[in-house]
């Protein structure tokens, strides 16, 4: 059937409204002329009807996938040589889907550390961390306070996530996922060697807290990978929320004050 353009635009404009975000072939499949080879019901229930023989299951090598994350951060000297490691990890299925490791931005000098979640489809695109939307209110919110990943000195910021690669349809990454990618979260702190860490929601608080509760852990000073953390809520949900940006404005207060309290703290 040919389709006049305006058909075809409000056909990709309802595909995009029911979540559709991206095209995975360059050449669309026509699914309506794919019966020939899919298989027919009733040889499908005979199938079904007669038990195949029971292989015997196939010897599989036991991986211990955090167990090699630790060894290959462990072995990272500096943060080029971590972000190698990384991309070399082979155990992570998200790094199939993704088109890039997304791996920080700003200074790495920097006194605040900011730790996401995980890429989205614009990082995914561009290898950076918080370039989408949320990324954009963010840069706000720092800006406010006189801080930004272009900043020096004591106005710099340091960006990285949780994950490295984006997960499919942005869905949350799922505890495999995110046990075997915390040794490179917690190398990469060390290398870093921030002041503070900013933990941007709940995912990012389960990581590196072990404890999610972004609601009242917010604003909360606390302790974790041997920092003091401050949690507060992900610019993501401030966009859905927009009057919970009160408290994000009280939290980014604090945070200035406790670097303006101690030149190293
Ligand atoms: N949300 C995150 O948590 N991290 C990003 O990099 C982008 C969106």
């Amino acid at each position: 059937m040919e389709l006049d353009f305006h058909t075809a635009r409000a056909l990709l404009d309802w595909q995009i409204e029911l979540g559709a975000d991206e095209a995975i072939g360059d050449v669309s499949v026509n699914r309506y002329d794919l019966p020939e080879s899919a298989p027919k019901p009733v040889a499908r229930r005979a199938a079904a009807a007669a038990p195949a023989p029971v292989a015997a299951p196939p010897v599989v090598e036991a991986v211990d996938a955090v167990a090699e994350a630790r060894h290959m951060a462990g072995a990272a000297t500096d943060l080029a040589g971590l972000q190698e490691a990384m991309a070399a990890f082979p155990h992570c299925d998200l790094k199939r889907g993704a088109r890039r490791l997304v791996f920080s931005d700003g200074d790495p000098a920097a006194r605040v550390m900011i730790i996401g979640e995980a890429p989205g489809r614009d990082e995914d695109i561009q290898g950076k961390p918080f370039v989408g939307r949320a990324g954009q209110l963010l840069d706000r919110m720092f800006d406010a306070i006189g801080m930004g990943r272009d900043r020096e000195g004591g106005a710099a910021l340091y960006i990285t996530n949780i994950l490295p690669w984006r997960p499919p349809q942005n869905r949350d990454p799922n505890p495999k996922e995110m046990a075997m990618m915390l040794p490179f979260v917690t190398r990469h702190v060390a290398l870093a060697a921030p002041d503070i860490l900013v933990l941007m929601g709940n995912i990012s608080c389960q990581g590196i807290l072990g404890r999610k509760g972004i609601t009242r852990m917010r604003g909360q000073w606390t302790e974790g990978l041997d920092k003091p953390v401050l949690p507060m809520f992900h610019p993501a949900y401030l966009l859905r929320n927009p009057v919970m940006k009160r408290e994000s404005w009280a939290d980014l207060l604090t945070l200035k004050v406790r670097l303006g309290e101690r030149e190293h703290i």
